[in-house]
């Protein structure tokens, strides 16, 4: 593995992680995961605006959004089925990179057709930070925008491309982030243009205690 960037302390970038035949196997997976969980198409609390980016997830807990809020649920907003499992190549992933000693409890699968974009905002519906968010890349290159804690705060931002994955932990855990845009065509990955971003989460404190 080589080693990874970090832009900010706690956030790290391993670049090209995953080489081609990886890749091909998890997409193979998450097109399974959404053969049973399809995508649906999230909404901003109160105005039920819709985002550019389509969702789904597997793992007992999957975050969805709209107009009652941000949370995480056992159930798929639309079929009311419970989420598929979570592939064990994502399962063996966080085992190696989160360095968190806890089961991952959400996958969250972001579909970004080529003009879908997800604005500046801090994950912050889980109750757990001791555990870093686990980002992974898939299809067309995206531009990717950090900033700080606060927003506000200066931003900066670096292209992510398919294979990689970013590893939001440790002081990095409550910044600002979002993806500015896709460059299409960047990747023969997909079948279509677009990109797929797969984050991997702990949701839950082991003790069970409430967060925050
Ligand atoms: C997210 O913050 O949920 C997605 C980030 C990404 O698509 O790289
Ligand atoms: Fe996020």
């Amino acid at each position: 593995m080589a080693n990874a960037l970090e832009p900010l302390p706690g956030l790290k970038l391993h670049a090209g992680y995953l080489d081609r035949d990886a890749q091909q196997r998890l997409v193979a997976d998450i097109r399974a995961v959404l053969a049973d969980a399809p995508l649906f198409t999230p909404r901003m609390p109160r105005s039920g605006k819709p985002f550019s980016v389509r969702m789904s997830n597997c793992g007992p807990l999957g975050w969805v959004a709209d107009k009652a809020g941000y949370r995480y649920q056992p159930l798929h907003p639309d079929t009311g089925a419970p989420w598929p499992a979570i592939p064990p190549a994502l399962t063996d992933l966080w085992e190696t990179l989160s360095g968190y000693p806890h089961p991952l409890q959400a996958c969250l699968i972001n579909h970004y057709a080529p003009d879908a974009r997800m604005g500046l905002h801090v994950d912050r519906d889980e109750a757990d930070f001791d555990a870093p968010v686990l980002s992974v890349s898939l299809g067309d290159t995206c531009v990717f925008r950090f900033g700080g804690d606060t927003r506000g705060d200066p931003t900066r931002s670096f292209k992510l491309v398919s294979g990689d994955v970013l590893v939001m932990g440790g002081a990095a855990r409550l910044i600002h982030h979002g993806v500015d845009r896709i460059l299409p065509g960047t990747s023969t990955l997909l079948s279509q243009p677009g990109r797929i971003n797969l984050t991997l989460r702990r949701v839950d404190r082991p003790d069970g205690a409430a967060g925050r």
